[in-house]
């Protein structure tokens, strides 16, 4: 089902798109906390996730504070567990020694708000205020459980032992070949929304920038462009590290991607339990900012800024229109992207013709997330909604920007304006990164 934002917010539909995005959610929920048993639900596998059995509930806990509590109106279920699912109490390297619900309540719990959901969304009106209108209290929770879908595939890899995680559809064909970069043309273009009715506050509003002429690469850095960077002595020479990446990879001796490991002649990683050779015409994954900020040096090139980055991928030089996604303003379909880990690793570089963007990008929206050269910050005219602790406390100069969404990510928590962040040296994510530069100023231009 489609939406155009000129489309009048039918309620039917609205609600039809809310049930089956909740539903969507919910499948990869399940599947991901039944596909190991109950001592690896609880187990801490990594000191940066929680235990998958704290994302189960923290998902209901959520769901029962703005769904059930806040739009329904109803007597809270569980108001004692509240505080064992803030996350801004508990830190992830402390969640394991809280008192959590075990695996089975944790599963009663989730499937007990989640009927009580679906009983006040076939009630409600969706319309009456910021929070109900076009329902969005309902899309900012399914996209919430979604989001911890992506967070739980992490800690998934991050797991040690043998693969759980089922055989996954098989990706597209391999391209032919593509240009290597293209030309953005300078001016104005309308970054950000006031129209996308499940755009989350971070995304708001639209407002006008001023972009100068660059050239973007057509796809992701492959991982056999980055293997060239680390023979090439990348990780060894100063020159393309900022101060503190510097630092960092000498503190922690990296000396490629997370999950790599040299094997005789060839580079092999470790992807949902599997050792394999690293395929070299996939899109680089788990880099940091660092990273991919010192390959791009290395290139004689840098990373996009986040303006770049969604001029890119929306701008419509035809109509001067901004779109909901590079291919248009149709949802995501298959063809379109790698998305609601379908596939479980990113798909070949310059893969998804369809999705291509009108400058002929491709692969801007899902396979990795893209780090951008972009702070974490807030639009002009920015207004924390419906909870401060969801975007406004992260703004600021200590968290990157992260564009365009991974393989794990589902449709509805993607989009042309969606903004990730994190910390530069996290590389446990889908992360990966394109390269640009400034266009030459010839005549004319
Ligand atoms: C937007 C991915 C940075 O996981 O910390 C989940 C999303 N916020 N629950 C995160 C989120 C609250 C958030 N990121
Ligand atoms: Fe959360």
């Amino acid at each position: 089902m489609t939406i155009e934002p000129t489309d009048p917010l039918d309620p039917e539909a609205l609600r039809e798109r809310a049930a089956s995005a909740l539903l969507a959610a919910r499948d990869r929920t399940h599947l991901l906390t039944t596909c190991v048993e109950e001592p690896e639900l609880v187990a801490q596998h990594s000191p940066l996730m929680s235990p998958l059995v704290w994302d189960l509930a923290h998902i209901g806990n959520q769901e029962e504070q703005w769904l059930l509590r806040t739009v329904g109106g109803r007597d809270a279920l569980r108001p004692d567990i509240d505080s064992v699912y803030d996350a801004f109490e508990h830190p992830r390297a402390a969640r394991p020694s809280l008192p959590l619900l075990t695996p089975a309540e944790a599963h009663s719990y989730v499937a007990e708000v989640r009927g009580r959901v679906l009983d006040i969304l076939e009630a409600s009106p969706l319309r009456g205020g910021p929070l109900l209108d076009a329902g969005f209290a309902f899309g900012m929770i399914a996209q919430h459980e979604q989001q911890h879908d992506e967070t739980m595939l992490i800690t998934h890899q991050l797991r040690g032992g043998d693969a759980v995680l089922g055989a996954a559809d098989p990706l597209p064909a391999p391209p032919g070949i593509l240009p290597s970069e293209v030309l953005v043309p300078g001016g104005p273009f309308t970054m950000g929304t006031s129209t996308e009715p499940w755009a989350l506050d971070n995304e708001r509003p639209a407002h006008r920038r001023l972009v100068p002429p660059f050239l973007i690469d057509t796809t992701p850095v492959s991982n056999g462009a980055y293997q060239r960077f680390i023979e090439d002595g990348g990780y060894d020479e100063p020159l393309w590290w900022t101060e503190e990446g510097w630092a960092h990879v000498r503190e922690h001796r990296l000396r490629a991607p997370l999950f790599w490991k040299r094997d005789g002649g060839q580079w092999l990683r470790r992807r949902f339990g599997v050792t394999e050779p690293v395929p070299p015409d996939e899109p680089v994954l788990h880099v940091s900012w660092y990273e991919a900020d010192a390959y791009a040096r290395w290139a004689g090139r840098r990373l996009p800024t986040e303006p770049e980055w969604e001029k890119a991928a929306r701008h419509d030089p035809a109509t001067g229109r901004a779109m909901r996604y590079p291919w248009g303003d149709e949802d995501p379909a298959p063809e379109h992207a790698n998305l609601g880990q379908r596939h479980l690793r990113p798909a070949p570089v310059g893969s998804y013709p369809e999705g291509e963007s009108p400058f002929g990008i491709r692969q801007l929206i899902g396979d990795v997330w893209e780090w951008t050269a972009s702070d974490f910050l807030p639009y002009p005219g920015f207004a924390a909604f419906p909870y401060r602790e969801y975007s406004e406390v992260f703004f600021g100069d200590r968290y990157k920007v992260l564009r365009g969404g991974s393989f794990a990510v589902g449709p509805v928590a993607c989009r042309g304006t969606f903004r990730n962040w994190d910390l530069p040296v996290r590389r446990q994510i889908f992360s990966g990164f394109r390269t640009a530069r400034d266009a030459e100023h010839t005549a004319g231009a």
